[in-house]
């Protein structure tokens, strides 16, 4: 049996300076702290503003930043993988402009497109290419501009997203630490509940488009949540039967932050504690593939080596999955 398998050892983010908060959002539309409080779970969110920049100038910023943080050269980067919703254009990919904008010079790029679950696929995809032997040194980066994509003018979606990156590398490890296991599953038929209706070639921009606002997140909020609240916590309980790790030996659930019911409920399913559920929505919203690494990121001092920790995430496509790891270092 292969030894090798990829482990995160080093991970920084980037969040844009303008919060968002739930009172500024109650003077756009007819919301209210309350009203997102107690159905989502959300406080504030941020923002990236500034004419001209794009998701990859966050991606850029969370990559110099890990770079100086674990001291590493963007020479020895050897291939970086971006998981996106919000690319900067439909092509090149983001990733291509994230290494030139880092000063990657010696490494292939591709994105990868799973919507809220952009992380789990992106993490897999990136182990596999270390435990062939072949990848020391990859760079992994979620980046979103979801504030580009959402309609403030439309309360059942405003309030729930938020801009942010996050870069990770990714190492061999031959301890038995790092990504250990996933069950990750799609449906397509749930295109229709969460997705941008125009702007790509079933549909491309024009005037009436962009009149109807086809260019925004359109989400079908309880159908999406019913197929969350099941799907994200039925991959979870299968993750932990499947390794029998029990509540107690896990140390934390990291899931996507969509919305605190769903998180609560998963938690629950799962036989959790509410200390062992990573929990940040209430001051980043909804980030789309940033969530789950913005949560190990904030939690980086308080993780320790060989913590038992099961990703879980659901989104758009419909994409979900769980994703069971070890971490693999103490800060
Ligand atoms: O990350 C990708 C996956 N996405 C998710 O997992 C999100 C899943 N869905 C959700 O989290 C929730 O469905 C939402 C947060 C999007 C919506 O919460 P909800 O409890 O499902 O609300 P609802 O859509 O059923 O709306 C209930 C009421 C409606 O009013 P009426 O028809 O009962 O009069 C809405 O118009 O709440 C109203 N409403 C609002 N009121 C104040 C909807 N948005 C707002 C708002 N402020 N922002």
């Amino acid at each position: 049996m292969n030894n090798i398998k990829a482990a995160i050892t080093g991970i920084e983010a980037y969040l844009p300076e303008y919060v968002l908060t739930n009172d500024e959002l109650s003077r756009m539309v007819d919301t209210s702290d309350e009203w997102i409080m107690q159905r989502v779970g959300i406080k504030e969110r941020r923002i990236q503003k500034g004419e001209g920049l794009a998701t990859s100038d966050m991606g850029a910023e969370a990559a110099k930043r890990l770079f100086a943080k674990i001291g590493i050269s963007p020479d020895d980067i050897e291939l970086v993988i971006v998981a996106t919703a919000t690319p900067d254009m439909f092509f090149p990919s983001t990733s291509c402009i994230i290494a030139d904008k880092a000063g990657i010079k010696n490494a292939w790029a591709f994105d990868v497109s799973a919507a809220c679950s952009g992380f789990l696929y992106s993490l897999q995809t990136a182990s596999q290419f270390i435990e062939t032997g072949r990848y020391k040194k990859i760079l992994l980066i979620t980046a979103e501009k979801m504030s580009a994509i959402t309609n403030y003018t439309d309360r059942t979606t405003c309030p729930l997203f938020g801009d942010a990156a996050v870069a990770m590398l990714l190492e061999p490890n031959t301890e038995d630490l790092g990504v250990i296991d996933h069950i990750f599953q799609s449906d397509g038929s749930g295109r229709h509940h969460l997705y941008l209706k125009a702007g790509g070639t079933f549909k491309p921009s024009s005037y009436e488009t962009i009149d109807n606002g086809e260019h925004y997140v359109h989400q079908e909020g309880q159908t999406v949540f019913k197929a969350a609240v099941s799907r994200m916590a039925d991959v979870s309980v299968a993750m932990m039967e499947k390794h029998n790790i029990t509540p107690e030996e896990l140390a934390w659930l990291v899931p996507h932050q969509a919305n605190l019911r769903i998180i609560e409920a998963t938690g629950r399913r799962m036989g959790l504690s509410k200390e062992k559920v990573m929990i940040n929505i209430e001051r980043y919203g909804n980030t789309t593939s940033a969530t789950i690494p913005l949560c190990l990121w904030e939690w980086e001092k308080e993780l320790k080596k060989g913590d038992k920790l099961i990703l879980s995430a659901f989104g758009g496509g419909f994409t979900w999955g769980s994703l069971y790891m070890k971490w693999a270092y103490n800060s």
